[in-house]
Parts: structure tokens; C-alpha cells; sequence
């Protein structure tokens, strides 16, 4: 039975081949989509196939394509295969386009995700000709039911000249009443306090919203989202989870933090995931989430009482996630809200609710400065994310990596990174399977002692000590804080020279 309840849109069903027709070359498209979830999944590969028609004839089909946040190899990455894409924003870590984008094929603007909407409301980043969104259902009154994910659909739908609909019948229509869908954000200066004072408070609507005379074309489809596979936690995150939770108890103990802590955000990535299935094994419980992307372990801890409930953005689960929470999915009622990015990110709430927030990273330097997005300065890996939304805002900053990387033959912890992210203002606890260091309050001296005495992997130690000790040696250099500037690029340099990256 189609989901397209809305007598006005059902005449407008369509093939994702008539759908792709409607963009032009050149053309801004916001599609759906964040972490794999809810992305449009039989649009754009027509779209591709045009592409790669229309460069076969000679003739050039690129647009620039803006989305929620990473998407699936069926949408980044059919287009980035035929060339398709000129700009991209805000976040990827589709493979192909990352190749792409690092070959310097595609302008890629690495955004805030909070940022993303309210710019394109600014005025920005110009027109959005098109928009692609996923939806589960079309009710009779021409509200949507948002599916998966919701990102930036709410800007994308309210912004675009044309939009066009993937209803797609994989997504359980139970999905209806778990979104929250906020419509009360204004532009400078008429912009008010949001009204959100609790992580599960609703503040809007469990719809999306679309002007119907812009729907161009509704395509109905039935697939999964791209699965995110999570590796089995190993020794390494178990020991970076080990220290954090320590961390927290020693905090809860000192009386910073209640007993059932404050909300959590947890980041993308294995590590993340693994320091929080080593909350489930804790002690902790009735927490919450305020946070951006829900993986698999934050179902198991919604199953065990560690978590109470959890607000995000997105689902981003691998395929034993996606099949236990369709199981189960009456019972996560009330327990999981799905809102704007511009609002699961939302640097007030995240400042007002008091956020732990725990992202993952590439590099950290000795001075507290973090790089989550670069290697080797250069090369771009996926992007800010939302690490920079929630890190600078929130009560605790915690940022996690294993101390080594490529085997070991790449030390975490750097002199100087080779790209900043987070400045040493933003980042307040930085831990590895070696050791936790907790920075707050300490000048940046300070933070190179215990940087490098708790993080850095032993085999790195001894460098490090050493780089520290001549930098404090120098003169006039050895000021503030301390640096052997040519020696401190030479230590990335000499990776590129040995062949390791
Ligand atoms: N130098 C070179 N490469 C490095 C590195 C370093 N210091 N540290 C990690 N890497 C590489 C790894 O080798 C791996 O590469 P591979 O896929 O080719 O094997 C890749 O980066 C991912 O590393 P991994 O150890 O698997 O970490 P992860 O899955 O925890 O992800 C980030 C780490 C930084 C890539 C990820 O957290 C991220 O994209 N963060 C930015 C966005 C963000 O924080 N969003 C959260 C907001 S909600």
C-alpha cells in the first residue's frame, strides 16, 4: 500500500528517473541524510547515470551537493564516481568522494553541522535549486514523517525552489512521533531563546513541513540505509574507556557532577562506541543522551537502564542495531527523539544543559591543541563533524584516540598538529589507552607535562620529553608557549619521508 496518503503528491509519483531529470547541471541540491540514515536512495544513482551520459557526450553535469552529514555509498559516492560533484558541505566519509576531494576535484567545505542550516539562512551559500529527502510517509494533510535521520531536511524543504520525495517503505512507519521538529528559529536580530531546558523536552512537531506546490516529483522506494559495522571494542578502547569512567567517577565523587552525570554526546568512530558499551558495564545509570548520532552502543545502554533516554539527530547503527531497534522499536517510543541538526547541536542547549561531550580524534599536540579532521595537515579525513559544537560549549570536553596509529608507526601525540580543530581553549580532557590527562585550569607548560607523561605511548615518550625540554631551552623562542618551530613541522615531514603515509 503507498505511503503517499496526500491525494495532491500522489499524482505526483514518479520513476527516480523522471525525479532526476528535474536537476540541472550546476544546480545546489540539499539532499537527506546523516551518518548513513535516511538518505535518498534512488535518486541520485539516476542522477549519476545522467551525469555520466551527459559526460560522455562532452558535456559537463556537476552541482553542488549539500546534505546533513555523511551519507551512503549509493549517494556520495555514485555521484563522486561519475565526477559529479563540484561543492560539498557539510561533512563527509564516503571513500570515493574523500579521494576526490583530496585529489582537489571538489571544493569541500568542511562546516560546524549547527552551522550548516542557520548559513544557508543567511544567505550564505546562495540558491538551493533542489532538494532530496527521504521521507517514511506522506500523511493525507501533506505532512511528513520523517524517517531515520533528520539533519538538515527542515532548512533543505523550507529553503529549496523545487523539492523532490523518497518515501521509502523500508523505514517502519512506527517511525511516526519520534521526531521533534523544531519551526521557531529566527534570523539576527529577532532570534529568542530556544525554549529547551531538558534533553527529551519536545519544543516543536513530530512533522516536517513542505510547501506542496514545490514538490516536483515523489519516488517511493524500499532499502535499507547503509549499515555502520562497528568493530568488537579491543584492548586499546577498552583502556581509553576504563580511564574515562574512572575520570567521571572521580568527578562525581568531588561533587562536579551528580550522581547520574550530565547528558552525554558521544562522537563518531570505534572508539567512541567502545567507551560506551564500557559505561554499560559500569555502575552508572539513568543517564542521557543529548547528542547527535545514535550507534549501536547507545541502543544497548537505552536496553540496560544505563541510559534513561536519548535525543540526537540521527540513527547510525550497524545491521544487528538496525534489526534489534526495528524488533523493539515500540518500546524505544519516548525514549529516542530525532531533531534538527541545527538543533540536536545547538551551541546554547549544548551550554545550557551542561554537555559531557567524548569525540574522537586524529592528533593531539602536547599543548592541548587538537586536530579531528587532517593528516598531515593536507589530507582531509571526514570532517569537524559536530566536535566543535559540542567540544567548545560544553561542561566537559573529552577528546579519545589510541596513542598510536598505522601500528604504531605514528605517534597521537604530536609537538605541534599538523591542523587545529579544537584550540587548547576548547579541549579540556585528552585520554589514551596509556593514560588520561585532565588539562583544565592549567597553563599551557603545564599541559605538555602531563600530556606527555600520561598520553604519549612509550615508544614516543622519550621524543617528546626531549622536543619539550630544548623548546624550554631556547631562547628568545621559549616564551609562553614553547616551540621548536622548524622541528616541529619536521616531525610530520619525516612521516612522508619514511613512506608511512
Ligand atoms: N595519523 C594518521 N592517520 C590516523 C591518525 C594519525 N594520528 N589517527 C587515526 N588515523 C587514521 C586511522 O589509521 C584510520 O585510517 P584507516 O581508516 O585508513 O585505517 C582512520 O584515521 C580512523 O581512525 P580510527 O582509529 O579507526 O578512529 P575512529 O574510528 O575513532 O575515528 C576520527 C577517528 C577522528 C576519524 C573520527 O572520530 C572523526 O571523523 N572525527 C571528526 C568528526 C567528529 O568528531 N564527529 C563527532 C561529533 S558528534
Amino acid at each position: 500500500m503507498s505511503r503517499v496518503e496526500s491525494p495532491t503528491l500522489r499524482d505526483r509519483i514518479t520513476s527516480a528517473e523522471d525525479a532526476a531529470a528535474l536537476v540541472r547541471p550546476g544546480d545546489n541540491v540539499g539532499i537527506s541524510g546523516f551518518t548513513g540514515a535516511g538518505y535518498p536512495k534512488a535518486v541520485p544513482a539516476a542522477l549519476a547515470a545522467r551525469m555520466a551520459a551527459a559526460h560522455a557526450r562532452g558535456e559537463e553535469f556537476r552541482i553542488g551537493l549539500w546534505t546533513g552529514a555523511s551519507t551512503a555509498p549509493d549517494a556520495d559516492g555514485v555521484l563522486a564516481e561519475v565526477d559529479g560533484v563540484a561543492t560539498r558541505l557539510p561533512y563527509n566519509s564516503d571513500p570515493v568522494l574523500r579521494r576526490s576531494i583530496n585529489a582537489g576535484e571538489v571544493d569541500y567545505v568542511d562546516a560546524h553541522l549547527s552551522h550548516s542550516a542557520q548559513q544557508m539562512w543567511f544567505g550564505f551559500y546562495g540558491t538551493l535549486d533542489v532538494a532530496i529527502v527521504e521521507v517514511t510517509a506522506v500523511l493525507p494533510n501533506g505532512l511528513l514523517v520523517p524517517s531515520s535521520s533528520v539533519g538538515n531536511n527542515k532548512t533543505w524543504l523550507d529553503r529549496a525552489e523545487k523539492v523532490v520525495l523518497e518515501v521509502n517503505h523500508w523505514q517502519p512507519r512506527a517511525f511516526e512521533g519520534f521526531h521533534d521538529i523544531y519551526y521557531g528559529t529566527a534570523l539576527p536580530p529577532h532570534r529568542r531563546p530556544l525554549p529547551l531546558h531538558e534533553p527529551m523536552q519536545r519544543i516543536g512537531e513530530p512533522y516536517l513541513q513542505v510547501d506542496l506546490d514545490k514538490v516536483v516529483a515523489v519516488v517511493e522506494t524500499d532499502a535499507p540505509d547503509r549499515n555502520t559495522p562497528f568493530e568488537p571494542p579491543s584492548e586499546t578502547s577498552r583502556a581509553i574507556a576504563e580511564h574515562l569512567l574512572d575520570f567521571l567517577r572521580h568527578e562525581v565523587a568531588a561533587g562536579r557532577m551528580p550522581p547520574g552525570l550530565l547528558p552525554i554526546q558521544s562522537g563518531v568512530g570505534n572508539t567512541a562506541n567502545a567507551v560506551l558499551a564500557g559505561l554499560g558495564a559500569s555502575e552508572f545509570t539513568g543517564l542521557t543522551a543529548f547528542t547527535e548520532v545514535l550507534q549501536d552502543a547507545m541502543l544497548d545502554l537505552l536496553d540496560d537502564g544505563t541510559l534513561r533516554a536519548a535525543s540526537a539527530t540521527s540513527f547510525g547503527l550497524s545491521d544487528v542495531g538496525v534489526e534489534h531497534f526495528m524488533a523493539n522499536i515500540n518500546d524505544y517510543k519516548g525514549r529516542i527523539l530525532l531533531r534538527s541538526e541545527e538543533i540536536s547541536n545547538h551551541p546554547e542547549l549544548v551550554r545550557r544543559l551542561g554537555i559531557i561531550s567524548m569525540n574522537g580524534m586524529i592528533e593531539a599536540d602536547i599543548y592541548g591543541n587538537v586536530n579531528s579532521t587532517h593528516v598531515l595537515g593536507s589530507a582531509i579525513m571526514n570532517g569537524i563533524g559536530g566536535s566543535g559544537d559540542f567540544a567548545r560549549n560544553a561542561f566537559l570536553a573529552f577528546f579519545l584516540t589510541p596513542s598510536t596509529a598505522k601500528n604504531g608507526a605514528i605517534s597521537s601525540i604530536v609537538p605541534m598538529v599538523s591542523h587545529v580543530d579544537h584550540t587548547e581553549h576548547d579541549v579540556h580532557v585528552i585520554v589514551t589507552e596509556q593514560g588520561l590527562a585532565d588539562l583544565r585550569g592549567l597553563s599551557p607548560k603545564r599541559r605538555a607535562e602531563r600530556v606527555i607523561d600520561r598520553c604519549a605511548h612509550p615508544d614516543y615518550r622519550d621524543a617528546l620529553w626531549d622536543y619539550f625540554h630544548r623548546a624550554l631551552a631556547a631562547r628568545p623562542t621559549a616564551r609562553h608557549t614553547p616551540h621548536l618551530l622548524e622541528e616541529a613541522l619536521s616531525w610530520h615531514q619525516r612521516l612522508l619521508e619514511t613512506g608511512h603515509m
